[in-house]
């Protein structure tokens, strides 16, 4: 099948349907939902792998989801799912398929690319980490000393560490002692420095994670690592014994000194930040054991399937991917937050920043024209509680409209007496006066009742008044678990992809990012003492680079 081009969304008349539509919702605040129908939150309950979407505390009625639902066929978006799991060239930029659900499909039943079925590679790749994994786990992987590892350091950028890390947190509960992860990305110095400090060159195992092979913060930090284990006693025939690599561009990793039998192959149609289900995740199988990484994958699957299946009306990828299009092209919401209340969540939002701001920051549709309206969100957020005492004052008195999806696990693994009763009260909390508010009136009442005097009541209210009527998302399962988070992270997979084709833009490439690397390379050999290199420069670039310049070499004549 071929994705025919559409029409820019709000030029269709499902779109001029909702925006008709939208003056009914200014005179039915939530609260009025709610008050006027009890079946409200169980109508708008949808459960799924594991995870329950509670979005009744969002603007919008029966008659609106209709209309969205209404929009998402009229899009093709349930033929478009076919097309991506299929395995159809939608990056069409780099003319490849996104496959990463492949990587996570329970069966054998195949998946070809190019005429070729993937699925036995990806099931091999698996049986490789497996192997590999449970030697190290299991002490049998000798580093030079013949010592056991203690230590993994994954380095790598993007796509090659938030996911992993992001996960390697979230289910800290399910690992064992040994070994231990760590992760390095920032070419700064700082990180890999701090990393080493207090390591065993003769226990540590560096996997170096890049798809391309080629990223030069990558390679700097890779760098670094082979000379700091050269220094630490260890020799070119050892570096095996500690290093290893995934990458879909194994030669570059072998002229890197790792050896074949520890490269772990990538392949082109996985996208960089769809990639934990790859050999990317080995970080994360390091950490909790082949077997849980097998969960996380199984967790995925089910989300896929449910993706794959659920009509738009019960299908919560769908329906969270309308509702982020619903406020950002017609309420024009420009940022979205996503609030885990389980600290080892902490890292999601910045996983989901990337996966959402990489994939769907496009100003272009498929066919080359400039996309109306709006796309991709600022994604943005950080762990409850610790935001009710920073941003979020702006989530409930701000002049913008934030959606919110807060991400609550029912029960948490850790037993501190009464810790969780009180997360669980505050996400709550949260969402109800996000949603309720509180009226000028209502204040000035309260105050008076309390004994203030009515002028000064008067003056305090408006500042204490809250305009409520903020919508949100609140996502729960009973654990964090490998598949309860599998199938969260492919939700937003999935969320993601679903604006994508409301929208008509490509997820899957990323050009944007190129020209910072390219600009990049330029200045560093000017930075480097290239005089030649900045004459094409602006004048405010290459007076930096001249401060640089006389700085370090002030600096290194004093030192
Ligand atoms: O920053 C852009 C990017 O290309 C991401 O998409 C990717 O995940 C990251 O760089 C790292 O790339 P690689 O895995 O090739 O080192």
């Amino acid at each position: 099948m071929t994705i025919p081009s559409l029409p820019p969304l709000t030029e269709t008349s499902e779109w001029a349907a909702l925006v008709n539509h939208r003056p009914q919702l200014e005179e039915l605040p939530l609260r009025e939902l709610f008050q006027r129908d009890p079946q409200r939150y169980p109508r708008m309950t949808l459960t799924a792998a594991g995870l329950t979407l509670d979005y009744s505390r969002n603007r919008v009625t029966d008659q609106t989801l209709e209309l969205l639902t209404a929009l998402a066929r009229a899009r093709g978006l349930p033929e478009r799912v076919e097309a991506l799991f299929r395995g159809e060239r939608l990056n069409t930029t780099e003319n490849r398929p996104a496959l990463h659900t492949a990587l996570r499909q329970s069966s054998d039943a195949p998946v070809h690319v190019e005429g070729e079925d993937i699925i036995p590679a990806v099931s091999a790749t698996l049986t490789r980490m497996e192997s590999f994994s449970n030697a190290v786990r299991g002490g049998e992987w000798r580093g030079v000393s013949g010592e056991a590892i203690t230590d993994v350091v994954s380095i790598g950028i993007g796509g090659s560490y938030l996911g992993p890390l992001t996960a390697t947190h979230a289910l800290a509960p399910f690992q064992s002692d040994r070994p231990r992860c760590h992760y390095v990305a920032n070419v700064d110095g700082e990180d890999i420095q701090a990393t080493l400090k207090d390591l065993n060159p003769a226990t540590t195992l560096f996997l170096i994670q890049s798809k391309s092979f080629t990223t030069q913060e990558t390679l700097a930090n890779a760098r670094v690592a082979r000379q700091w284990f050269l220094d630490g006693g260890g020799s070119e025939a050892t570096i095996q014994h500690h290093f290893a690599a995934v990458t879909a561009n194994a030669e570059r990793a072998r002229d890197f000194g790792i050896a074949g039998n520890s490269i772990f192959p990538m392949w082109d149609w996985v996208g960089g930040r769809y990639s934990l289900w790859s050999a990317i995740g080995l970080p994360v199988a390091l950490a909790v054991g082949m077997p849980r990484f097998r969960e996380l994958l199984a967790g995925a699957h089910a989300m896929d399937q449910h993706f794959r299946q659920a009509p738009p009306e019960h299908n919560m990828p769908m329906i969270m991917g309308l509702l982020g299009v619903w406020y950002l092209n017609g309420f024009g919401a420009e940022s979205h937050a996503v609030i885990p209340y389980d600290h080892n969540l902490r890292h999601l939002p910045e996983h989901l920043q990337q996966l959402d701001m990489e994939s769907n920051g496009k100003s272009v549709c498929q066919d080359g024209s400039p996309v109306r309206p709006h796309t991709g969100p600022i994604i943005w957020g950080g762990p409850g509680v610790n935001g009710q005492h920073a941003y979020h004052q702006l989530l409930h008195q701000g002049t913008r409209l934030v959606p919110v999806d807060f991400v609550l696990p029912l029960t948490n693994h850790n037993p501190v007496d009464g810790h969780h009763a009180m997360l669980t009260a505050n996400c709550l909390a949260q969402a109800r006066a996000l949603m309720i508010g509180r009226s000028e009136q209502q204040v000035r009442e309260a105050m008076i009742a309390q004994g203030t005097p009515e002028a000064e009541a008067r003056r305090i209210a408006p500042h204490r008044a809250i305009p409520g009527n903020r919508p949100s998302n609140l996502l729960t399962m009973e654990r964090l678990e490998p598949a309860t988070l599998g199938a969260l992270i492919a939700l937003y997979e999935h969320r993601t992809f679903v604006q994508a084709a409301l929208w008509d833009i490509n997820p899957f490439d990323q050009w944007g990012v190129e020209l910072g690397k390219e600009i990049g390379g330029q200045i560093l050999q000017a930075l480097n003492g290239d005089q030649g290199s900045d004459s094409a420069l602006d004048s405010a670039t290459a007076g930096q680079i001249a401060r640089f310049r006389a700085v370090q070499g002030e600096a290194s004549a004093s030192g």
